[in-house]
């Protein structure tokens, strides 16, 4: 179906409030074009760019895209390399129109393995945008679900120490307030392409009530069309947040 046509089967009513992306697949849509990986991740940025757009026309809160995991150090370093240079990159070139859209970028995620000059230079960047009170982007940069919840559990462990809280005093909104994602809404719906049926560790304990929605499409393939088929199946499901 057309995009315009799909926009009126949106209920506005019902829209999620936090939309989280698994964006798998560039790899593979590199190898079929016999390409490089980073060919792959370049062309995963301008299915960003669509997606940053979607959210603006649909008016929507929160987006967030899973760009780089806690795992994905293990790759080789040109790819790490080339990932970190493209996140620089795309953000230099989108900032200003990003911004005419009153949208607002933030990274969430660990501070360690980036060089400080690195995140200075990138919250300099977005730092513009800060201000902007439409749609929430953010960027899981340097992310791990698991690595979240410890560096939670870390911080309210010193607080326990120093005697600012007791253990009786732990509950899920003081996680919450500890988490990377503090200040945000869980997510609705999670989306992951390429196929794959898994979380891979991405916003673990926000996820618990998501609605999940897979797509056999590569990420580069990935079309604002795609977004709003997603929305559809979310709005025709019934959510019941293990009550009746
Ligand atoms: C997974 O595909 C994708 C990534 C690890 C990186 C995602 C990054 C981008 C889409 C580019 C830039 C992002 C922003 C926010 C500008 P994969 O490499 O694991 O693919 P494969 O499973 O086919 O190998």
């Amino acid at each position: 179906m057309e995009y315009k046509e799909l926009l009126q089967q949106i209920d506005k009513n019902k829209m999620p409030k936090h939309i989280a992306i698994i964006m798998d697949g560039n790899g593979r849509w590199a190898k079929k074009k016999i390409k490089n990986r980073l060919f792959g991740h370049r062309a995963g940025a301008k299915a960003v760019r669509q997606i940053i757009e979607c959210g603006v026309e649909l008016n929507l809160e929160y987006l967030t895209v899973y760009a780089f995991s806690s795992e994905n150090w293990n790759r080789p370093a040109a790819e790490i390399k080339g990932l970190l240079n493209l996140l620089v990159e795309f953000m230099n070139k989108e900032i200003a129109e990003i911004n005419s859209n009153n949208v607002c970028v933030k990274l969430v995620g660990g501070e360690e393995g980036l060089e400080q000059g690195y995140l200075d230079k990138i919250n300099k960047t977005l730092s513009t945008t800060w201000n902007n009170t439409g749609l929430q982007f953010r960027i899981a940069f340097n992310y791990g679900g698991r690595q979240d919840i410890l560096q939670a559990v870390k911080k309210i462990g010193v607080k326990i120490q120093s005697g600012e809280i007791t253990p009786e005093d732990i509950d899920s909104s003081l996680l919450e307030a500890n988490l990377y994602t503090v200040g945000m809404p869980d997510p609705d719906l999670l989306i992951r392409t390429s196929g794959e049926l898994r979380i891979s560790n991405f916003l673990i304990w926000q996820v618990a009530y998501a609605e999940l929605w897979f797509t056999e499409k590569l990420w580069p393939d990935f079309t604002k069309s795609d977004m709003l088929d997603a929305i559809v199946d979310f709005q025709n499901r019934n959510r019941r947040y293990g009550a009746l």
